[in-house]
């Protein structure tokens, strides 16, 4: 495929996705879809796309795009809000445009950075009044430096700002500002937490209720294997069985930073693709760090986490035998107080809704692989 001409960005391995960014960006130019929400599992490719192939086209058409990522200052995502703000309408007075995007090294960073903060324990900050007023400026700046054209605000990991109430205020604050500026500026929200992103949009008590429709990330096409494969051969003379490597592409559900590390093995470490698949399946479970997490789980720990991901309620008489049957206490105490660990260590989430979100991806997976086969089967799932 011919390099689009909107591409700056120089990595071999890059599979762009052309027409996908034609479609989006062309929607961002019009009035009909100001509000838009992306919603994909993780490492599935959705920050690489917004950033490298959708920013560099809407830069080409004369807009401007402001990408934010929630994740990068977990305590303090209005301060990123911020300062993102601030880079851009510098970089606007500057060049006339956000140039940012043409540089790899800060799209790297801002992709990496949130990797490292998964599971850290961090200490949610309320936006001051001062924090809000200084955003509302920023934002008035921007809109006025960039004369005509459109600005385009990509909200990254938007279902952060949901986790938890002291967030409630920045939260207001940009839907009100938001609503100001009506199609003047188009909103992309991208998620990774399906109950997330219902809990910001689908419930009537919180502000962005019903503000647009969420539409699922298309995940990235087969033709990545193949551009993959084709590669291997041309740049290391290495040859691998495609549809092997098919297989665990879909096995792992379309995560090109799984395809893009078991290259690197394959090539780095000269394994062969079995070998490599093996690798990589053990590093998806270390690098989540559910070994040491589920070492700290209790039984009943184990337990309330299944329950609340099947959504069976927690105090129902058979959910005390599932607690049992999995080795833990079955109490009213020993619940509230494994729910209250659990949202402590930053686990489990309690959204506005109600509803619980489960933080660590996988982990579920992990406790499931834990258990026996007869126990599974004990207790339905
Ligand atoms: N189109 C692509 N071509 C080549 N590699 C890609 C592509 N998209 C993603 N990758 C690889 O996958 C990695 C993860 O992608 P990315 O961070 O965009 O996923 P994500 O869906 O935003 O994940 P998360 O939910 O964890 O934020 C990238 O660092 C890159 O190595
Ligand atoms: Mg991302």
């Amino acid at each position: 495929m011919p390099q689009p001409s909107y591409i700056t960005y120089s990595d071999p391995w890059f599979y762009q996705r052309p027409r996908l960014a034609t479609h989006i960006g062309t929607m961002c130019k019009d009035t009909l879809f100001s509000r838009m929400i992306y919603l994909g599992s993780r490492r599935i490719g959705k920050s690489y796309f917004f950033l490298n192939d959708l920013c560099p086209y809407l830069i080409q058409e004369g807009l401007m795009p402001v990408y934010v990522n929630m994740w990068v200052n977990k305590s303090a995502p209005h301060s990123e809000f911020a300062e993102q703000l601030a880079i851009v309408l510098d970089e606007i007075e500057q060049d006339g445009a956000p140039k940012r995007f043409l540089n790899t090294e800060i799209k790297k960073l801002a992709i990496n950075n949130q990797f490292a903060k998964i599971g850290m324990e961090f200490k949610p900050k309320v936006a001051t009044d001062i924090d809000l007023y200084n955003i509302k400026n920023l934002l008035k700046s921007i809109v006025a430096a960039a004369g005509k054209s459109k600005i385009i605000l990509i909200l990254d990991e938007f279902q952060h700002l949901l986790t938890s109430p002291a967030f409630d205020n920045f939260l207001y604050a940009l839907r009100t500002l938001l609503d100001t500026y009506g199609s003047r500026i188009s909103v992309i929200f991208i998620g990774s937490s399906r109950t997330g992103m219902k809990a910001a949009f689908e419930n009537d008590k919180m502000p962005f209720y019903q503000s647009a429709q969420i539409n699922e990330f298309p995940i990235l096409d087969d033709g990545f294997i193949a551009h993959c494969t084709k590669r291997l051969e041309v740049v290391y003379n290495i040859h691998i069985n495609r549809l092997e490597l098919l297989d665990f592409w879909h096995e792992i559900n379309h995560s090109p930073h799984w395809i893009i590390n078991l290259m690197r093995d394959i090539v780095t470490n000269q394994r062969s693709l079995p070998q490599a698949i093996a690798f990589i399946k053990e590093a998806t479970r270390v690098e989540e760090g559910h070994d040491e997490v589920l070492k700290n789980l209790t039984a009943t720990d184990k337990a309330v986490l299944l329950l609340l991901h099947y959504k069976r309620g927690l105090y129902s008489e058979e959910s005390l035998r599932i607690i049992k049957a999995v080795g833990g206490k079955g109490t009213r105490g020993s619940i509230q107080s494994s729910e209250r660990r659990l949202e402590n260590k930053k686990i489990i989430s309690t959204l506005p809704d109600k509803n619980v979100m489960i933080q660590l991806y996988g982990l579920i997976d992990a406790i499931e692989q834990s258990l026996s086969p007869e126990l599974k089967l004990k207790i339905g799932i």
